[in-house]
Order: C-alpha cells, then structure tokens, then sequence
C-alpha cells in the first residue's frame, strides 16, 4: 500500500501485523533495552520490513540501531524511514546518491485527540481543513495534517540535526492524495541547504492514513 505514494527509486515494506519469523540482531536487543511487549514487537517488525526494504535495494540485512533523538542509523549511503501503528508497520529506504532525504508515517484513520489541532495546526491550516472537511467528509484532515508533520521531521530531522516544532512547517493538503509543505524555520547559518519545502503525497485506505515525503538530491 505505501508503495503507492513512494517515488520508484524507494524500496519499501509493510506489514499489516507483526511478523513471526522477524528477529532483531543483539546490538538491536540491546539498543530496545528493556521494555514492554507492544513496543518490543513494533520495533522489531519494523526493522524486518527495512531489511526487506534494503533488500530490495539490492543491499544485504544489517542492523539498524536508533541514533541521535531516535533517528534510525541506515547503512552508508542509504536514506530511510520508519512507521508504526496498530496494526501497521512499514519502512522505506533509498540510495543516498539520488535521495537527499524521505519520511514515511502511519496514523489510525480517526481524529485527532480532542483539542489537539489547536496545538499541532496553524491557524491558516486549520481554517483550511474545516472547508476540506465539509467537502471531503470521509477523510479525518485533522488526523491526516497530524500524519504529513510527522513524516516531515521524519525527513528533516536526519539532514538537519535540528528539532522542528508542529509550527515550523505550514502544510496545504489537497485532496488529490498530495501535499506541499513550507519550512517555517529560518536557516541555520551553517546549513544554507537546509529543506525550505517539501512535496508529499497521502493515503486514506484499511483504516490507515500514510504519508510521505521525498526530496531528491538535486544535481
Ligand atoms: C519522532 C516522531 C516523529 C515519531 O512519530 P510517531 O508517529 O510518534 O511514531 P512512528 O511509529 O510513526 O515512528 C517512529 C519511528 O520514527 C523514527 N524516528 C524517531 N525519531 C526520529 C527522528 N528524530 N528523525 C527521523 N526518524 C525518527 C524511528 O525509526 C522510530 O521507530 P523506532 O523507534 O522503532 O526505530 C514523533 O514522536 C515526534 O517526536 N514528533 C514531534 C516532531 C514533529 O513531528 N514535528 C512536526 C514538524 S512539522
């Protein structure tokens, strides 16, 4: 299903479940610590699908261990990203020469938390989606902006090091299963490169909301 919204040059795997025969390599163990079983099972089934993800990139198994504010660690010269919620997990990954950065994420098709678009929504993106909620009644906009933000600093975070709060990008969803998104954000000065938009893409389907976005690298 993620495949669906991801460019060709991105290899990805989904699950709808966990996965039995999925096993984590002993630095992953090690990395997970000790911890409860639901969150014990998504991180291991998600780094099943990133393995099968590398592999279709033509690239062997190998462990991915969370690195900096929880970033996942690919291999050199691999981008990538992970997602999971209940009942889903998926990873995507790419070849660092021709994907500057990507992030993917998954969110139950449900709103949002009472009150909780206040806090993650401008005003102008809230003003929007009340008119694509009129329009567009079966899809949970609040929940779906939430989802694009997500995938955002998914994909900025690993370029840039940097937090970026639910006010440092605005996000136009459009109906037609895309979205762009404008960084807020000033450049920091030693990152003149740093992404001052993104383009994205949405799903709404089985429950499940995906988004994803995708940069490039420009030559
Ligand atoms: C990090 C964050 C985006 C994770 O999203 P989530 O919906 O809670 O959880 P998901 O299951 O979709 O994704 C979790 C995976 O994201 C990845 N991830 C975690 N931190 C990350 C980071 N800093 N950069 C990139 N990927 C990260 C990891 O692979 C993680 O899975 P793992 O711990 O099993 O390896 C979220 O918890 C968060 O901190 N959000 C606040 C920042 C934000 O979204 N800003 C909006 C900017 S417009």
């Amino acid at each position: 299903m993620i495949n669906e919204i991801l460019p060709a040059a991105v290899a990805a795997a989904e699950c709808f479940g966990d996965a039995p025969e999925a096993a984590l390599y002993p630095e992953e163990r090690a990395a997970l610590g000790e911890t409860g079983e639901a969150r014990r099972r998504e991180f291991t089934t998600v780094r099943h699908c990133a393995r099968r993800a590398l592999g279709g990139l033509g690239l062997p198994p190998a462990p991915l261990l969370p690195g900096v504010r929880g970033a996942p660690r690919w291999p050199d010269g691999v981008v990538g990203s992970m997602t999971h919620c209940a009942g889903y997990r998926a990873a995507a990954v790419a070849h660092g020469s021709g994907m500057r950065t990507l992030g993917i994420d998954a969110e139950p098709h449900e709103p949002l938390m009472e009150g909780l678009l206040d806090y993650i929504g401008l005003p102008e993106e809230r003003a929007r989606l009340a008119g694509l909620a009129r329009q567009y009644p079966d899809v949970h906009w609040d929940r779906l902006l939430f989802c694009a933000k997500e995938a955002i600093y998914k994909a900025w975070f690993p370029v840039t090091q940097r937090w970026l709060g639910f006010d440092g990008a605005q996000v136009s969803l459009l109906p037609d299963g895309t979205f762009h998104a404008r960084i807020l954000v000033a450049h920091p000065p030693e990152q003149p490169a740093a992404p001052g938009a993104f383009e994205g893409r949405w799903l709404a389907r089985n429950g499940l909301l995906l988004a994803c976005v995708a940069e490039p690298q420009h030559v």
